[in-house]
């Protein structure tokens, strides 16, 4: 069991000694592994740490927060790994509690290889491969779209990009073959989106806490709304790994992976009803997907500035650096 062999007083040491503009200057050394778009994911250099993952959270403004997210985080793992029969690694969590500042937790994972992570898998397989991969891919997905059409009280948000996705078992030795066999692992339950008769349960203010003050209406206005209710929609979710591609530079595949995923939702998918997708509809969700999370680092970058220069106070998140898109 994972709970068992966490030492939480090391994370609490970690989180005292951490250093969010340099991770790898923290009294515990740290390691960045992974940026989203709302988080750092990262391993920490302890022996006994070696083994997992870490993604910081530092956004809860009481216990209360906590303990409902929690609630609702190890709902939605429960669901989609037991009910959905999409496989996730072994997870916990682990709150630690500042003296001052919002309060953390740290979602912990069992860490996979680098190399099993899908976003670096195609970058080492043949085209076809990467056709393969994403009708698998959209396989898993299909479950849980099921699971959201079968009647039930509860749906489920889910956010099928490329790099949420992990190959199991690969041990990353030379290029992994793909074929009907091959079994995945979704890594990025830490949006635990989830509707109760159509009702969304995750309060969105939460993943606003790392956005700047003074943007918070804004997103709020614009996006947000839509934002939550994509991860819904199966063509949507389709659209947006489809869409990965470009960021990926290899926007020479679209054409060919969107003629795939039209013919798995007519032939493997067809009691789903999903519309086809267009070329258009992907490109022009990418500029504006590319566009909305270069504003929304900058902004970010501009409210670290404003923090550590001019207000004097900390900023406690991690930021990632430029990103390629
Ligand atoms: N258990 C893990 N083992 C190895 N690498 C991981 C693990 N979890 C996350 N990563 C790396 O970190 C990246 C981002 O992780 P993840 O998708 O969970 O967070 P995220 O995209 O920041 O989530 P969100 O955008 O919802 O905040 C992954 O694509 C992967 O490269
Ligand atoms: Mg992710």
């Amino acid at each position: 069991m994972i709970e068992k062999t966490i030492d939480i007083q090391v994370l609490n040491d970690f989180e005292k000694g951490l250093d969010p503009r340099h991770p790898e200057r923290s009294n515990i050394p740290a390691r960045i592994i992974g940026y989203g778009e709302m988080s750092t994911i990262f391993e920490i250099n302890l022996r006994s740490l070696d083994n997992y993952a870490f993604k910081r959270m530092p956004i809860f403004r009481s216990t209360e927060e906590i303990d409902y997210y929690e609630i609702l985080y190890r709902e939605y793992n429960r669901l989609i790994n037991d009910d959905i029969d999409v496989r996730i690694p072994e997870s916990t969590s682990v709150r630690v509690i500042p003296n001052e500042g919002n309060m953390v937790l740290y979602i912990v994972q069992r860490k996979l290889p680098a190399q099993s992570i899908c976003d670096r898998v195609i970058k080492v397989l043949d085209d076809n491969s990467i056709g393969k991969l994403v009708v698998l891919i959209l396989r898993e997905m299909k479950k849980v779209f099921e699971f959201n059409a079968s009647g039930g009280n509860i749906t489920i948000g889910f956010d099928g990009q490329i790099s949420n996705w992990a190959i199991k078992d690969y041990d990353g030795s030379g290029p992994p073959h793909i074929d009907e066999d091959t079994q995945f692992y979704y890594i990025d339950t830490s949006t635990p989106l989830m509707s109760e008769k159509g009702v969304e349960k995750l309060n969105p203010d939460l993943f606003l806490r790392s956005a700047p003050s003074f943007m918070v209406w804004l997103i709020k206005w614009f996006f947000l709304e839509g934002v939550m209710t994509r991860y819904y929609d199966f063509h949507l979710v389709t659209v947006d790994l489809i869409a990965n591609f470009y960021k990926e530079q290899r926007d020479d595949l679209i054409p060919s992976l969107i003629e795939r995923a039209n013919r798995f939702f007519e032939e493997e998918a067809s009691e789903l009803d999903t519309a086809p997708i267009t070329q258009k509809e992907v490109h022009s969700y990418y500029r504006e997907d590319a566009l909305i999370w270069r504003l929304y680092l900058s902004l970010r970058k501009l409210d670290r500035f404003l923090h550590t220069n001019i207000l004097r106070k900390p900023y406690v998140y991690i930021l990632p650096g430029k990103i390629k898109r």
